[in-house]
């Protein structure tokens, strides 16, 4: 028998829990320097566990590489920044997360990057929005929070028709239900901390590019600017997204249940679910969401703060939790948590009034969120 000790080989890649790697001279570290993709130096630049959760997003869209960030909102940062610098121009969907708005509107435009949002209803014609510096237009596959489903296929064409480039935050779908870059997407981003993660216990963000340029400049762009992704929140992350397929399907089939539940109940005057036959987008969204609509509905009840507290009061095992796509149901409110900085104009202008509740169904069994859901409607 050989006394050699075998190597330690886990299942799972540990946590590379370390801000810098060591070199045993200068001849290794220039082997580093010929192979920066395969080896580590410095955490910020990458680690292991990053790397990991970047290769396992990027299969799932089916990219030509990932970065992954500390958040959503630094991976829209850094898919902007891809494509614009100072003087250029972005086009927006006017159905757009908040926070999103926000940094268009307040941050970019301060280091001179203009924003013009684009209605819904003109998406796929951009000849008029379009300015001879207009780089890019940023939309999301499925819109938060009334749920409208874009056809990416159709915002590509009119991409390319005006020559810019197509972000799209594909947040709300998640890879099983819609692959943004494969219809035709320069950039996917996604809020990690939401489906991809899925267990409401991280922060983090990633950016897909279809094409290498897009890439390298991504990797830049996350480095200088420190957004990286720590290793323990990469692992974490690796770990929800192993079972990102089960959930998505239990998500959406408890979140038709549940839309068609609210649908014919007499408190609720408007449901907002691509998965039923009355929604503006039910058959793009069929077609382009392989049968698979997501967890993510809102439902409109009286536009009255009372009766949306009395709504929230009343559901014991459905937290108020202004975030989204964890295993456990939670509901939110738009008017006063992801679009508050949205002018009261600017709300009603797009339909989030008072009475507008989101919510982000987990996988219980369904008959548990339907009979709470029953008890609490009845309460207002
Ligand atoms: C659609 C969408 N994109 C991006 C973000 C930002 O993500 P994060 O909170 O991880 O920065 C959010 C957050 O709610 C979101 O809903």
């Amino acid at each position: 028998m050989s006394s050699e000790i075998p190597p330690i080989k886990p299942k799972v890649t540990p946590i590379y829990q370390t801000s810098v790697f060591t070199f045993d001279d200068l001849t290794e570290l220039e082997v580093y320097f010929e192979q920066p993709s395969q080896r580590y130096m410095y955490a910020r630049y990458s680690n292991p566990n990053a790397n990991e959760l970047a290769e396992e997003v990027n299969k799932l869209e089916q990219g030509s590489g990932a970065v992954v960030t500390s958040s959503g909102m630094s991976a829209i940062f850094t898919a902007i920044l891809i494509f614009c610098k100072a003087g250029d121009h972005v086009l927006c969907a006017e159905e757009i997360y908040g926070g999103s708005a926000v940094l268009l509107n307040q941050e970019l435009n301060r280091i001179g990057i203009t924003v013009t949002y684009v209605p819904t209803s003109a998406i796929y014609d951009l000849a008029v929005y379009v300015q001879p510096n207009t780089k890019v237009l940023l939309a999301e596959t499925m819109s938060n929070p009334l749920l409208r489903v874009f056809d990416v296929a159709r915002l590509a064409t009119a991409c390319q028709q005006v020559k810019i480039n197509l972000i799209i935050d594909n947040t709300f779908a998640s890879p099983v239900i819609t692959q943004p870059l494969k219809l035709g997407a320069d950039v996917v981003i996604h809020s990690v901390t939401k489906y991809l993660a899925g267990h409401s216990d991280v922060t983090a963000g990633v950016v897909v590019a279809r094409g290498a340029e897009s890439l390298k400049r991504a990797q830049q762009i996350m480095m200088y600017y420190g957004l990286n992704l720590s290793p323990f929140e990469s692992w974490l992350a690796v770990r929800g997204l192993k079972t990102l397929r089960l959930r998505i399907k239990q998500h959406s089939s408890n979140a038709l249940a549940i839309a068609q539940f609210l649908a014919a109940h007499p408190k609720v005057s408007r449901v907002y679910y691509p998965g039923l036959v009355t929604h503006p987008d039910y058959e793009l969204a069929k077609q382009q969401g392989n049968g698979l609509f997501g967890g993510m509905l809102s439902f409109a009840i009286a536009d009255e703060e009372e009766v949306v507290n009395t709504l929230m009061r009343s559901l014991p095992s459905i937290p108020f939790a202004p975030s989204l796509a964890g295993v456990s149901t939670s509901i939110s409110h738009p008017v006063r948590t992801s679009h508050r900085a949205l002018s009261p104009e600017k709300r009603a202008e797009l339909g989030i009034t008072m009475g507008v509740i989101r919510l982000s169904v987990g996988v219980e069994e369904p008959e548990e969120l339907l009979s709470e859901l029953s008890i609490a409607l009845d309460a207002i």
